[in-house]
């Protein structure tokens, strides 16, 4: 790269700083499938000797295969692994491979090879969101009918089927596959034949590239192919946005397996113990979970940073963005995946969950839904029900312990009769909630089906 221009070596600090062998590495594969599609191409075009390009396909099967015996050592002298790569190359055939890089520089191939390796990681990801939410479903299905606390600002609020809540999650992850989706279909286009910045004086044929390498086509402006990056940040915010769905369920799971709630308990070979406290069993994999998503949130805005003062077109800057990209795609695989197994075997306390129903006065709505269902204003019912609850409270007992003749003299309501008695079940409570997204039986159950059918792939 130096030759002719420069007298002298790079400085070895300047070298280091330069290089990014330490982790392009991972593009590799990407770099010699687009080498071998736009040496094929150059045949077609007659611009290369059909033999050349032979020669360099041959060429680069043998550097791929070196690689994949982990023979081949990258130098980080010559700064990345395009460089690296061709320099194999030529080793191995000799001139012709001097000859790859007509009508291209390494400003479009490493456009192509990350957005290569993004669509590739977006499809790893997508599959292990997959899934996930399969054991949340699996869960959901064998637990239709485990009541549990449903909860606002963490205080009991109304009863829901553990179902249900699950199937929360469920939602959140399918949004996340579609985002991916999206994002890896934006990333889809052939930045091969922008050359440095303007194109090139080639006679080449980008779309026979583009379909070679499975892209759904060309990008249309080859300043904007090699001077953007944002395919990276949409992946690496989908990525977020995995990292904060991941985040609360991990947060969920250490509050339930905590003594406190005791609503969990998470298989041991996803535990750790304590070095000095023999006792403890601890939720270190949801925490390590919670944690990550404060890195994947790094790697989203150190992207967006590096980008967002950059004239155009390329800028070395760019090199930057491979490190965000990698972590954040790697980090939210390691995260999805390692959260499937725990979830796989996590055993859910029922009976604990029954018994927080029972304080907590989670069925207080009903009382004011029943009230407003016999005429009565809302605002009043409700202020009624908060009347029973307080004398209840006060008395250090449930609601329908109080009885009917209590109950109407703590609201001071005519309306109050035994029907409301009938209310005052949890089971009841969550089946009358029969609407569309609600938490009835069938609701749930349609949910299920539902949400396996989508996940039938
Ligand atoms: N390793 C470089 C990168 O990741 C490849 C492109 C280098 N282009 C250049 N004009 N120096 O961006």
């Amino acid at each position: 790269m130096r030759q002719g221009r420069f007298e002298s070596k790079l400085a070895p600090d300047a070298a280091e700083l330069n290089a990014s062998v330490g982790f392009d590495h991972r593009l590799l594969p990407y770099d010699i499938e687009g080498s071998k599609a736009h040496a094929r191409m150059l045949a077609t075009r007659g611009i290369l000797p059909v033999s050349d390009a032979e020669a360099i396909c041959a060429g680069l099967d043998q550097v791929r295969a070196e690689w994949e015996r982990g023979e081949l050592e990258l130098d980080p002298q010559l700064e990345d692994v395009h460089m690296n790569v061709e320099r194999r190359l030529t080793e191995i055939i000799g001139e012709a491979g001097g000859r790859l890089h007509t009508a291209r520089s390494r400003n479009d191939q490493v456009a192509t090879d990350l957005r290569l390796y993004a669509i590739d990681q977006t499809k790893n990801l997508r599959a292990a969101l997959r899934g996930l939410a399969l054991a949340l479903v699996a869960q959901a299905r064998n637990h239709v009918d485990t009541l549990v606390p449903g909860y606002t600002h963490l205080q009991r609020a109304q009863p829901v089927r553990l179902a249900h809540h699950l199937l929360a999650y469920v939602e959140m992850i399918d949004r996340d596959r579609e985002r991916l989706a999206d994002a890896a279909r934006r990333a889809n286009r052939s930045p091969l034949g922008s050359g440095a910045l303007a194109a090139t004086t080639f006679p080449i044929d980008r779309e026979e590239v583009a379909r070679a390498l499975g892209f759904q086509g060309v990008t249309r402006n080859s300043m904007d192919a090699v001077g953007d990056r944002d395919f990276a940040v949409e992946i690496a915010s989908a990525c977020a946005l995995v990292m904060a769905h991941l985040s609360r369920l991990g947060e969920e799971l250490v509050l339930w397996a905590s003594q406190e709630f005791g609503f969990v308990r998470l298989p041991e070979a996803y535990c750790s113990g304590s070095s000095i406290m023999p006792q403890k069993v601890n939720p270190d994999v949801p925490e390590l979970v919670r944690a990550k998503s404060g890195r994947v949130f790094g790697d989203l805005v150190a992207l967006l940073t590096i980008i967002k003062g950059l004239p155009l077109a390329y800028n070395k800057d760019l090199q930057e963005t491979q490190e965000p990209l990698y972590d954040a795609v790697e980090t939210a695989l390691a995260c999805v995946r390692t959260m499937t197994g725990l979830l796989a075997g996590a055993r859910f306390e029922v009976e604990r969950m029954r018994r927080a129903l029972d304080e907590g006065h989670l069925l207080a709505t009903e009382v004011a839904d029943h009230l407003a269902a016999r005429g009565v204003p809302f605002r009043q019912a409700h202020a009624a029900a908060g009347a029973i609850v307080r004398r209840a409270s006060e008395r250090g007992v449930d609601l329908a312990a109080l009885g009917i003749e209590e109950m109407r003299a703590a609201a001071g309501l005519a309306e109050i009769d035994a029907s409301l008695l009938a209310v005052l079940d949890a089971a009841r409570a969550v089946d009358r909630r029969d609407v569309p997204g609600g938490p009835a039986r069938a609701r749930v159950l349609a949910a299920i089906a539902d949400a396996e059918a989508r996940l039938k792939e």
